[in-house]
C-alpha cells in the first residue's frame, strides 16, 4: 500500500519519538495525523483543519487516539488560530518538539505571513519543523506537484528560517530550522 512506505518515510525523516508533543499543520482527514499518533507513547500530537467536514472524518480516524489522549483536534485556519489556543492542548504550558505539515501548500504558494510565527511561538528551542510533499512512494518516480526548492528557500529566508531538504522517490521533506 503505498501510503504505508510514504508516512513511515516521512515518520522517519522527521524523527517522530514516542514522547514528542507533536502539531500538524491541515491534517485533512487525518491520514498523516494517525500515522504518527500510532508512533507516540506519552506524546500527543495536535491537528489544526480549516475544513470542518475533513476534521470530522480525522476524528472518526482518530477516535481511539481522541478518547486515550493522544489525539487533540482544532479546527480553525493556520494564519488564524492564536498560539495560545494551539498551545492551551498541551495542558502544561511546554511547547511542541515537532510541527509538521504534509502536502500542505500555505508555506508554498504564497508568504504565509501570519503562519510563520505562529510556528515560531509554538515550536519549543530545538524543536523540529518540516514541510513533507508528495503523494507517491519513497521508491517511485517523482510525480507529485512539489514546490521549488529555490522558492521555499525564498520563503523561509524572509520568516527567518533555513532550509534543509530530503528527498526520495516522490517524496520531499524539507525541515526548517530558525536562522539566528
Ligand atoms: C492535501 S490535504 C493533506 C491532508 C493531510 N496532511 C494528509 O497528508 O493526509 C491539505 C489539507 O490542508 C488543509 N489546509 C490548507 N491550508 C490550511 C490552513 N491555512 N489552515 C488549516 N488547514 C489548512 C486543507 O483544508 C486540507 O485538509
Amino acid at each position: 500500500m503505498p501510503d504505508d512506505a510514504r508516512f513511515e518515510w516521512f515518520a522517519d525523516v522527521m524523527g517522530v519519538g514516542a514522547e514528542d508533543r507533536v502539531l500538524e499543520l491541515g491534517p485533512g482527514a487525518g491520514v498523516s495525523l494517525a500515522r504518527v499518533a500510532g508512533r507516540l507513547r506519552g506524546g500527543r500530537i495536535v491537528g489544526v483543519e480549516r475544513s470542518a467536514s475533513a476534521l470530522g472524518r480525522a476524528a472518526a480516524r482518530c477516535a481511539g487516539e481522541i478518547v486515550d489522549g493522544r489525539v487533540r483536534l482544532i479546527e480553525g485556519t493556520v494564519g488564524e488560530v492564536s498560539a495560545a489556543e494551539v498551545l492551551a492542548e498541551l495542558d502544561d504550558g511546554v511547547r511542541f518538539d515537532l510541527v509538521f505539515a504534509v502536502n500542505v501548500n500555505l508555506f508554498w504558494t504564497g508568504p504565509a505571513v501570519r503562519a510563520w510565527p505562529l510556528v515560531r511561538e509554538c515550536l519549543s528551542p530545538g524543536g523540529r519543523f518540516w514541510l513533507c510533499y508528495g503523494y507517491g512512494s519513497p521508491e517511485g518516480p517523482a510525480s507529485s506537484p512539489k514546490p521549488e526548492t529555490a522558492l521555499l528557500e525564498r520563503r523561509a529566508a524572509t520568516a527567518g528560517f533555513g532550509c534543509r531538504t530530503q528527498a526520495a522517490g516522490d517524496l520531499l521533506a524539507v525541515e526548517l530550522v530558525p536562522l539566528g
